[in-house]
Formats: structure tokens, C-alpha cells, sequence
């Protein structure tokens, strides 16, 4: 089965073809972190406008790469959320008016579910279920049981700032540019782990997060002791330790305690090396699932992939007024 995928929550511009929920014939993302960096993050206006432009110019890229044209196609899945409502709104008409065109089946994906499922796309047949999914993105943070490919019981999340959004906000408070996760990662290499900085706890809900103390933490360590080179570097270095044991070890708790047999990542932070280390370290019998290149940031190809094994699921695709849904429960 053909899949076209397309994704369009924020500030990627995607469209995928994938046979069968796991061979990737073309995956065209379109980054638009040139047009946010000066405003240090996310403009949705801006975002829109730049998905209007180039969403069919990355379709028609998605097929040309492929080798195939819209005739091909079984079935059209689009993430109708979470996300910024307008650039929702974008990918999910067009995949509609598709669909509606082609007279072929469409389907509304999760753009959560498929940053897990994207680590599972080559060699989900090998995972031994349940395991625990880790979403570390820019919008989100939650630990997941997963029992099985679209059975899941959420365990924990952030209560505020999402892990990739402390990154970025940090990385703001330091002078570095947007996105501030690499940023981090590069400077906090240099520098030594010597500020006390320490992670929120959620009262009664062990393996939920907070990070935005974390972050004004680090804009008091910085104005009490200065903006030199060094202590920001010493600053990138113990913020991104703080965060990243933090979720290591509930990470490693929930998976204990809820029987875990691996642990599957996804989302955008999950690139950070430093993190793996950190995972890798602790030598635990888990079997953890990264995403493979390409498939940690935005894409479309965990859409269409997802989409193969929902589809075969429901037995039917979705109705025309999917809408789009700005939060999305698990
Ligand atoms: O999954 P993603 O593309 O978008 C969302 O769905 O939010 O993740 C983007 C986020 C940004 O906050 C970015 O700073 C962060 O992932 N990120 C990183 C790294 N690479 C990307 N954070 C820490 N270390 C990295 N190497
Ligand atoms: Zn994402």
C-alpha cells in the first residue's frame, strides 16, 4: 500500500511516500528555521504563509523522488494535530481536497504518536511490547506506555515549558540563535557542569516534568555571574545536564516500574548526543529505539507510516470533517 504522507503542525513543510508502514521512497521536509531565526522562534503568521507557498512544490517533490504520480497513491495521510492552528489547517485541507479529487481514502494522524512510531518505521516487528515511548520535541514532553502500535496509556508530561522549548529559550537567554537545542548541545561540550541547577518536581506525580524554573535559573545564574564566554559555556553545560538526567531518570523509573521491555524515543531533542550518552550509560537491560536520521525532526514519513497501520486498523479511512485540533490527548 502506497501511503502519501504530509505533515504541516508548525514549522516544517513535508511530504512523504512510504509503502507498507516502513519503506521510504522519498521523504521531503522543508525547513523554515531561516525565516524564524530572527525572531527567536516561531512566527505562525509567517509559518503559514510559507506553508501556502511551497506545500505543492513539496508534494510534487514527494512523488517525483518517489517515482510515482497521485494515481499511484492508496491512501493520503495528513497530522491534523497538535499544532498551530492555521498551518494545521493547510496541510490538512489539502490533503483533503486530494483525497476528495482522487476519490481515495484520507486519514488524520497524530503528530505525537508518530514521532514514537517514526523509531519503529524499519523494525517494528522486533520490539517487544510494552515498552515505554519518550516524546522530547519542541511542543512536547510525555512519557507513554505503549502497548502495542495504537494502544497507549500516557504517564507523564510536562506541566509547563516543553523540553525543546527550555532548550530554546535558554539558548535565547545565552545569545544563541534559534533553534537553541544543537546550540546547546555544541556549547555545553566546552564548558563544565558546575551550577546547581535542578529540575522541577510535580507534587504526587513522579514522571511528570517541569522546566521553566530551570530556565529562570539559568537567567539568574547568568545575570548574578556574568556574561563571559566561559560562564556560558559552564552555564549551556549544566543546564543541559539538569534537563536531560531529569528525564533520564524518570524515564528509567516509569520503565521499571511499569515492566518495561524497551524504551522508544522520538522528537527532535532525542538528537542530542549527550542524552544517549546519558541513557547508554546507566546500562540498563531496556532495548532502546532511536529514530534514524532524518526521522527525529518533523517529517511526513512517520505521517504516512503511521497512517498504513491505522488504516489497516479501522479497516476504513476518516471522514472529510476531520477536523484540525490544536491539542490532541493521547
Ligand atoms: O520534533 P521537533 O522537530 O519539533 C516539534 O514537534 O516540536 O523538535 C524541535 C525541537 C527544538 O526545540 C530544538 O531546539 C530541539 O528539538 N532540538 C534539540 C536538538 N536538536 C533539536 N534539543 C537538544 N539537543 C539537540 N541536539
Ligand atoms: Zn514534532
Amino acid at each position: 500500500m502506497l501511503v502519501l504522507g504530509i505533515e504541516s503542525t508548525c514549522d516544517e513543510t513535508a511530504c512523504a511516500i512510504v509503502r507498507d508502514g516502513g519503506e521510504i521512497l522519498s521523504n521531503i521536509v522543508s525547513s523554515q528555521i531561516d525565516l524564524h531565526r530572527e525572531f527567536g522562534g516561531v512566527v505562525p503568521e509567517l509559518a503559514c504563509r510559507r506553508h501556502v507557498d511551497i506545500l505543492i512544490p513539496v508534494i510534487d517533490e514527494a512523488l517525483r523522488t518517489a517515482g510515482i504520480t497521485l494515481k499511484d497513491v492508496d491512501l493520503i495521510a495528513v497530522a491534523h494535530g497538535p499544532g498551530l492552528i492555521g498551518a494545521l489547517l493547510l496541510g490538512l485541507n489539502t490533503a483533503k481536497s486530494l483525497a476528495f479529487a482522487l476519490n481515495k481514502p484520507f486519514i488524520g494522524i497524530n503528530h505525537i504518536e508518530a514521532h514514537l512510531y517514526a523509531a519503529l518505521m524499519s523494525r517494528h516487528k522486533r520490539v517487544n511490547f510494552p515498552a515505554l515511548g519518550v516524546v522530547l520535541s519542541g511542543g512536547h514532553t510525555s512519557l507513554v506506555l505503549m502497548n502495542d502500535i495504537g494502544s497507549y496509556t500516557p504517564i507523564g508530561q510536562t506541566i509547563d515549558d516543553a523540553i525543546g522549548e527550555a532548550f530554546d529559550k535558554v539558548a535565547k537567554i545565552l545569545g544563541l540563535p534559534y533553534p537553541g537545542g544543537p546550540e546547546i548541545e555544541a556549547l555545553a561540550k566546552e564548558g563544565q557542569e558546575i551550577y546547581p541547577l535542578k529540575p522541577g518536581r510535580v507534587k504526587e506525580r513522579p514522571f511528570d516534568f517541569s522546566f521553566s524554573g530551570l530556565k529562570t535559573a539559568a537567567l539568574y545564574t547568568l545575570r548574578d555571574n556574568g556574561q563571559s564566554p566561559t560562564i556560558k559555556q559552564d552555564l549551556a553545560a549544566s543546564f543541559q545536564k539538569a534537563a536531560l538526567t531529569d528525564v533520564v531518570n524518570k524515564t528509567l523509573l516509569a520503565a521499571e516500574k511499569l515492566g518495561c521491555k524497551a524504551i522508544v524515543f522520538g522528537g527532535g531533542v532525542t538528537n542530542n548526543k549527550a542524552l544517549r550518552a546519558l541513557f547508554e550509560k546507566k546500562n540498563s537491560n531496556l532495548n532502546y529505539i532511536w529514530p534514524a536520521a532524518g526521522l527525529s525532526l518533523d517529517n511526513a514519513a512517520m505521517i504516512a507510516g503511521l497512517a498504513y497501520h491505522r488504516y489497516q486498523q479501522k479497516g476504513s479511512g476518516d471522514s472529510l470533517d476531520l477536523e484540525a485540533l490544536t491539542n490532541m490527548p493521547f
